[in-house]
C-alpha cells in the first residue's frame, strides 16, 4: 500500500494545520469542520465527521493509506460541560473513522497525557491509566476503539503542545495556539503574564511533534508512545523559552500559585528515545 495516500482530519486546527503544511509535498487531503478564513487550499474537504455517511464517502473516494485523526472536541472544561456532545465528537468520530479504515491502513492518532492522575511519578505506555477528567476517559476510549480495529496505529499520549508564539501555521493564522503562545505573544508586547510556578508538566513544541508525526509516515514500530520533554513548571518552561527567543521577561513573568489537578504530571518517553533516537527540548 502506498502510504503517501494521507488524509488528516481537524486539518484546520492547531496541530493538524500545521502538519497539513509540513506534509504538503505529500499532497495530502485535509478534512476541516468549516472552511473559514485563512483555509484556503484546494485540498481542503468540509465535512462534518459525525456524520458516519459522510466519512464513508470521503474514505470511498480518497482511499487513504496513512491517517492523521486530529478531529476533536477539546478543553476539559468544554467536555465536562457537554458531556454528550463530547462523547459525540471524540468517540463518535473515531468510531466513524475506524469503521471506514480500510485492513492495511496506518492510523495515527493524539491522545494525552491526562489519562493519568498524577499518582505514578513516572508512568509510562504500559502504565494503569486512571483519567480525572471526561476528556481524558474519551481520548482513553478512542484509544481503545482504534485497538480493537487494527495494529497498524502509532497513538501519541501528548502533553501541552505549543509554539514559539509567532504564527507558524494555518491553525495559529486563524487564532489557535496554547497558553505559552498566548503568554509569549503578550511579553513580546510588552504586557505582565500570570505563570503557575506549583504546576508542572512535560511540554512539547509542536514543530518538534509535526517532526515526529512524519517519521511515522510508513513506519511500522506501531504502538503507543509518550511524547515530550523532560517535566518542568509552567513559570521555568516561559522563563527559558523567553530567554531562547530573546524577549524581555524580567519583572513581567509573575509566578502565582495555581490548583490544577494534577500538580505534577509526568511522561516517560523513553520508548520514542529508544526506538526513534528523538530528543525532545
Ligand atoms: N494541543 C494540545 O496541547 C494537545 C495535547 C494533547 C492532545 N491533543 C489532541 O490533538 C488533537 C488536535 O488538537 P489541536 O490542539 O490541534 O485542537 P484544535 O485546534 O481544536 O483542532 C481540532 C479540530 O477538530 C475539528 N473538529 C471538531 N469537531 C469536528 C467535526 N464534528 N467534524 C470535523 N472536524 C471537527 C475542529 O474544527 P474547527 O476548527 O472548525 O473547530 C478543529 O479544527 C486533538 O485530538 C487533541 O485532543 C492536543
Amino acid at each position: 500500500m502506498n502510504s503517501e495516500k494521507i488524509l488528516i482530519t481537524g486539518a484546520g486546527g492547531f496541530i493538524g494545520g500545521g502538519l497539513f503544511e509540513k506534509l504538503k509535498h505529500h499532497n495530502p487531503t485535509g478534512v476541516v469542520f468549516n472552511l473559514r478564513e485563512g483555509l484556503n487550499d484546494e485540498n481542503f474537504i468540509e465535512a462534518d465527521l459525525r456524520d458516519g455517511k459522510r466519512v464513508k464517502e470521503i474514505f470511498d473516494k480518497f482511499k487513504p493509506a496513512t491517517v492523521f485523526h486530529f478531529a476533536a472536541f477539546l478543553s476539559p472544561k468544554r467536555n465536562e460541560e457537554n458531556p454528550e456532545q463530547a462523547k459525540e465528537a471524540n468517540m463518535g468520530i473515531t468510531q466513524n473513522i475506524v469503521d471506514n479504515l480500510s485492513d492495511d491502513a496506518h492510523i495515527i492518532f493524539p491522545s494525552t497525557d491526562k489519562v493519568f492522575d498524577g499518582s505514578d511519578p513516572n508512568p509510562d505506555e504500559a502504565s494503569e491509566v486512571k483519567p480525572l477528567w471526561l476528556y481524558a476517559e474519551l481520548k482513553y476510549q478512542c484509544e481503545e476503539i482504534i485497538k480493537k480495529k487494527t495494529d497498524k496505529f502509532h497513538i501519541v499520549r501528548l502533553p501541552i503542545v505549543h509554539s514559539l508564539g509567532q504564527p507558524t501555521s494555518i491553525s495559529t493564522k486563524t487564532g489557535r495556539g496554547s497558553f505559552i503562545d498566548k503568554a509569549i505573544i503578550d511579553l513580546e508586547s510588552g504586557k505582565e503574564v500570570t505563570v503557575f510556578k506549583n504546576v508542572e508538566r512535560c511540554f512539547l513544541r509542536i514543530e518538534e511533534l509535526l517532526h515526529v508525526f512524519e517519521v511515522f509516515i510508513g513506519d511500522t514500530n506501531y504502538g503507543t508512545y509518550h511524547v515530550g520533554t523532560k517535566m518542568m513548571n509552567y513559570y521555568d518552561r516561559l522563563c527559558a523559552l523567553c530567554d531562547e527567543l530573546g524577549v524581555d521577561w524580567k519583572d513581567k513573568i509573575i509566578p502565582v500559585e495555581g490548583n490544577a489537578k494534577p500538580l505534577r504530571q509526568n511522561l516517560n518517553t523513553d520508548k520514542l528515545n529508544n526506538i526513534f533516537g528523538i530528543v525532545l527540548t
